[in-house]
């Protein structure tokens, strides 16, 4: 008989996510979060053990003496959330660029007249290891009070080889001392610091030949991302930035499309990128080579909301089978929340998203838009015991009570966190 120290039973609903392949989820599926009415899950050390009716599951471990036993009567229990794009090591805040943008200015207007994160990098640069670390780790802690489980998070504001592998060793130090796990994303290419000026080709070159060879040295990050847009990177600058990340074992993704229709959409097909994020202006064609490439589409409602700008077109992706993801952009300009339910409910509302689809897409695809759907997104056995419960009697009433966190228990490897 299998050994359990866990077991979270009698849920209304428990959400398994599980899909009929080890592919993300699309089309149809998307809309199957894999329903268990009065479903439990058994662990032990961590790990899922056994998945399915209470009574069957029940029947099938034997507890151990010291087990936790959490009943999850009248709630929804699910894996917890996965958030594949964040930026939260960072110093300072930018509420001045919130206010000024309410008076009137566009983000883009801001960063063109030398705000935006070059200001973050300027207040990152002040900053102590210590006060990044503190500052990052109460934004973590946010997220798992939110029932996020696993978060993907991105350097980009050091912008020099010394500051981008200080953030990158302190989401290294933030991984190890926080319960949430965390996978590492090198951005050097997010902005051009003020003085590569008028050369820009300079930076790129920094970036190609010190900055990726050092983090993969150092094996610092996973993944390789460009902010590819209008203002930005070009989609030439960015494609030999990816690459070169490519050549040393760092997998690309890509900022695409999020101010302008840029064709970063068409570059991370190209390049065959893990995800393209953001996607608010992306071109009929650029969808299309998504879908044909398998690339996943992170979409950051938060994002358009906190810039009141068009939502993407998450109903058109689906349609065209494209897997679809969700994540807050936790960062300090453009998304500064950590509230991962709020997301969900943005997704519903402002691109016709159903609940469920909303759930698979912060869960199972997220995780795979981040190489973590072997080990989080769905409560499988095999998998970490990494589970939320809920105070919503189904599914559809998570997105529906919205704002509020509705986050009753988080369980992070079998462990109790909230
Ligand atoms: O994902 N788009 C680029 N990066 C962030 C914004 C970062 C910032 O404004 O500090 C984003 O929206
Ligand atoms: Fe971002």
């Amino acid at each position: 008989m299998l050994q359990a120290d866990l077991l979270i039973k009698n849920a209304a609903q428990l959400l398994t996510m599980a899909g009929h392949s080890k592919e993300p989820k699309r089309g149809a599926e998307l809309a199957d979060p894999g329903i268990i009415t009065g479903g439990a899950v058994a662990a032990f050390d961590g790990v899922i053990v056994a998945v399915g009716p209470t009574e069957q599951v029940e029947e099938e471990v034997e507890l151990l003496p010291h087990a936790r036993v959490y009943d999850a009567w009248g709630k929804v229990v699910a894996p917890c959330f996965v958030e594949p794009h964040t930026h939260i090591v960072f110093g300072g805040s930018r509420q001045n660029e919130f206010v000024m943008r309410l008076q009137g200015k566009s983000y883009l207007e801001i960063m063109q007249a030398g705000g935006g994160i070059v200001n973050s990098v300027k207040a990152t640069a002040a900053a102590s290891d210590a006060e990044l670390l503190e500052t990052a780790r109460r934004r973590l802690d946010h997220f798992a009070r939110h029932g996020v489980g696993t978060v993907e998070v991105k350097s980009g504001y050091g912008l020099s080889v010394a500051e981008e592998l200080r953030m990158l060793r302190v989401i290294r130090k933030l991984d190890a001392l926080h319960p949430l796990d965390l996978v590492p994303t090198f951005l050097g290419a997010h902005a051009f610091p003020k003085e590569y000026r008028g050369r820009e080709e300079e930076y790129v070159d920094l970036v190609v030949e010190e900055m990726i060879p050092r983090v993969a040295e150092e094996k610092l990050a996973r993944f390789c991302d460009v902010f590819c847009d209008v203002g930005v990177f070009t989609v030439e600058q960015s494609r030999r930035i990816l690459e070169a990340g490519k050549r040393y074992g760092l997998l690309p993704k890509l900022h695409a499309d999020e101010l302008a229709s840029f064709g970063g959409a068409e570059l991370a097909a190209e390049m065959g990128a893990v995800s393209a994020d953001h996607l608010l202006k992306a071109s009929p064609e650029g969808i299309k080579a998504l879908a044909e490439a398998g690339v996943i589409a992170v979409l950051l409602p938060g994002t358009a909301f906190f810039l009141n700008e068009e939502y993407a077109p998450a109903r058109q992706m689906i349609e065209q089978g494209v897997a679809v993801a969700l994540s807050t952009d936790r960062n300090p300009g453009s998304s500064p929340t950590e509230a991962t339910h709020l997301i969900l409910t943005l997704a519903c509302i402002k691109m016709k998203m159903l609940p469920a689809e909303a759930l698979c897409a912060a869960t199972i695809n997220a995780a795979h838009a981040i190489g973590m759907a072997h080990r989080v997104g769905s409560l499988e056995t095999g998998k970490q015991a990494d589970v939320v419960i809920i105070d919503a009697p189904d599914c559809n009433y998570i997105p529906y009570h919205f704002g509020t966190s509705l986050v009753e228990a988080v369980f992070k490897k079998g462990r109790k966190i909230k």
